[in-house]
């Protein structure tokens, strides 16, 4: 039924009611001037009609101060737009400290989803309520992107690099999930739903089923490509250390300093000669082809979580790798 369509999708987390009231204050906005360009339309066309053949319009030759008010209050206007999206832009760049992460793969024509206890969903995505929850998304093949519209969120999902965003669901139920950039034939048929439940819920919907957490996946996949033959823990290998790797300054060979990301180690895997870590040969083979986008995130949870035991001095010293 028609009566039954909501205008507006459920405000179904801590941002919703944010973007909401800034977008009506652009309709008001909106609103106000079209009215008031509409009305002023037809007066002056009235008020000003050419009455005779011979009627001739008096020159003007200036209004400052008319010119100063319509410079200044649309200008105001936009400046309140500004800052105020910006804003909230902003804060939907930047994940909360203790968010629950989840990593998101797009590919042609769905959304695979691992939690870092191991769960992998596919469509579907459980999260609780009154947590934020950080998404780490990449692509397999093309451009997808990760809408959630009772969340306010909308992001690109790219092949070739990491994108984040973030959302605090705030009341359970079942919320559609949307890829909203075209992607190809079945592009509209790239939808699922995120499940939100109460956190008592949630928590034992994770722990049934897992078998390995994703670190750990990463770690037993670490083993089997023979990464351990050369990134050795203590600095004696033929390989970095990676012990406490992400977040942390790196020194390359050609003198430049990046910060460790996600971005950077997925890019060390499949492109290894792109970025040398100063001191050390470039050696290590490519792995294109030989591991997934769903394998690279289990290999960087592995990373992520070798720096949380025991990098943490590492980490705030901002340690550069020695030897080679
Ligand atoms: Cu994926 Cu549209």
């Amino acid at each position: 039924m028609l009566s039954n369509l909501p205008l507006f999708p459920q405000q179904a987390s801590t941002v919703a009611k944010e973007v909401d009231a800034l977008f009506y204050f652009l309709m008001g906005v909106s609103a106000f001037f079209a009215v008031l360009i509409a009305i002023l339309l037809i007066f002056f066309s009235v008020r000003y009609r050419r009455r005779s053949a011979t009627d001739r319009p008096h020159a003007i030759e200036g209004a400052l101060h008319l010119e100063l008010l319509w410079t200044i209050i649309p200008f105001g206007i936009t400046m309140i737009m500004f800052v105020w999206s910006a804003s909230i832009y902003i804060k939907l760049q930047r994940p909360p400290d203790n968010a629950i992460q989840v990593f998101v793969v797009g590919k042609q024509w769905m959304w695979k989803l691992q939690h870092i206890e191991g769960q992998r969903e596919i469509n579907e995505l459980h999260v609780p309520t009154g947590r934020p929850v950080k998404l780490t998304m990449t692509s397999e093949d093309v451009i997808h992107s990760f809408y959630v519209p009772a969340f306010r969120i909308k992001q690109d999902v790219l092949p070739g690099r990491y994108t984040t965003t973030w959302f605090e669901a705030i009341k359970p139920g079942t919320y559609h999930l949307f890829c909203t950039e075209y992607c190809g034939t079945q592009h509209s048929g790239m939808i699922g739903s995120v499940i939100v439940m109460e956190p008592a819920e949630f928590a034992t919907w994770l722990s049934g089923g897992a078998k390995q957490s994703l670190a750990s996946a990463g770690e037993t996949l670490f083993q089997q490509l023979g990464c351990t033959s050369c990134h050795l823990d203590q600095g004696t290998g033929r390989g970095p250390v990676l012990t406490g790797l992400l977040g942390r300054q790196v020194q390359l060979t050609n003198g430049t300093t990046i910060v460790a990301d996600e971005t950077y180690v997925r890019e060390s895997i499949l492109n290894p000669q792109a970025k040398i870590v100063a001191g050390y040969q470039p050696i290590m083979p490519t792995f294109k082809g030989l591991v997934s986008e769903e394998q690279l995130l289990q290999l960087i949870a592995y990373i992520k979580a070798k720096g949380a035991v025991g990098g943490d001095a590492a980490a705030a010293g901002g340690a550069v790798p020695q030897g080679g």
